[in-house]
């Protein structure tokens, strides 16, 4: 089918309640349509994500946001105005309508006007806001490709949309507007930086609260099923005698370690270009059955913020000295 008549098909079936994974410029979404909720349960089943975690509502106009919010703040407008069609999710007071498994029982709402022609156009043509998290089951690595999509959901959506590796690679920056300063609840593809050049201080710590208030306040997640550590001081390999060890390096390096892999995320240190292959270098490592990935900690400023928010939870489950005693699948604590 040709890319015009697969997003037509991918429309359809959306408007007749079922799930599509899609590219969007950040990660691949799993997205249904926002009014329905059977269709959103359903993404929450196959995702097996808890249901207490919200769904980001995507449009394919700045302009419908406002039929879904009451109230968009100049700070947001700004950002809205800068960065949209992009990867900012901003974070707004819904309105009544937005069925509640979308916003998990919140008063709020997560919206973001995704970069990528083939998301745009499959809004257009469902001809309504779509609700999609990322096309993974609950926990796991974001998928970058339609390939990484088959691998893990294949069977249970209904179409899975190809449109080529995602450009950003790490998931969108979200900005809450509900207090009097807007506040980051997770880095992405937006760097901190650019937001605070246009609209001023913005609050980076998390609330503390109950329950997570975005999904990279829950301590484990975006986790390969191999550990994965950023403590490691580059020295000696002694102490994994025997094991089989990767690196995920930033750049280039001249390491004479014997590692089993080695994946270098850009060559040339670019963050671009490190955030878009980031997820991709994971999961092939993840496919090599090591006993441990090591992972080089990458400078954090712009785009790096995000890259190291990923890495620190995906390698949550960790503990050091990681190999003693046994295997560390599936998060045990040795
Ligand atoms: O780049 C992205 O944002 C990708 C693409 C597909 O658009 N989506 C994505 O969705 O990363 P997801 O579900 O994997 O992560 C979005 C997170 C949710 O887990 C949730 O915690 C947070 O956004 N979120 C959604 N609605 C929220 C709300 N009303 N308040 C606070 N956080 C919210
Ligand atoms: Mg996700």
């Amino acid at each position: 089918m040709s890319d015009n008549k697969s997003v037509h098909r991918a429309a359809e079936i959306i408007r007749e309640g079922g799930i599509v994974a899609f590219p969007t410029e950040t990660v691949y979404g799993l997205g249904a349509d926002t009014f329905n909720p059977l269709a959103v349960a359903r993404i929450f089943e196959v995702k097996r994500r808890p249901y207490f975690d919200p769904l980001i509502v995507h449009v394919a106009n700045p302009v419908d946001v406002k039929k879904l919010v009451v109230e968009i703040p100049s700070n947001a407008k700004k950002l809205i105005e800068s960065f949209w069609p992009g990867p900012l999710t901003v974070v707004l007071l819904k309105e009544e309508e937005i069925p509640d498994i979308v916003t998990a029982g919140l008063p709020t709402l997560a919206i973001r006007m995704p970069n990528h022609p083939m998301a745009l156009s499959l809004i257009e043509a469902s001809q309504c806001p779509i609700a999609a998290p990322s096309a993974n089951p609950f926990g796991y690595l974001s998928p970058t490709t339609a390939e990484h999509v088959r691998e893990q959901l294949g069977d249970q959506v209904d179409l899975i949309l190809d449109g080529g590796p995602c450009p950003v690679g790490v998931e969108s920056t979200i900005i809450s507007f509900l207090e009097e300063r807007p506040r980051l609840l997770r880095p992405g593809g937006v760097s901190l930086e650019e937001i605070e050049s246009l609209i001023g201080k913005v609050e980076t710590n998390p609330i503390e609260e109950g329950r997570p208030s975005a999904p990279g306040m829950l301590s484990k997640h975006y986790a390969p099923r191999t550990p994965i550590t950023l403590d490691w001081n580059g020295e000696s390999l002694d102490i994994y005698k025997g094991k089989k060890i990767g690196l995920l390096a930033f750049k280039e390096t001249k390491n004479h370690l014997k590692f089993h892999s080695v994946e270098v995320l850009s060559r040339k240190g670019d963050l671009r270009e490190a955030a878009a292959n980031l997820f991709a270098a994971i999961r092939r490592m993840d496919a090599l059955d090591l006993d441990l990935i090591l992972a080089e900690p990458i400078p954090e400023v712009g785009l790096g913020r995000a890259i190291m928010d990923r890495l620190r939870r995906a390698s949550q489950s960790f503990t050091f000295p990681p190999l003693v005693g046994g295997e560390n699948r599936e998060g045990e604590v040795l």
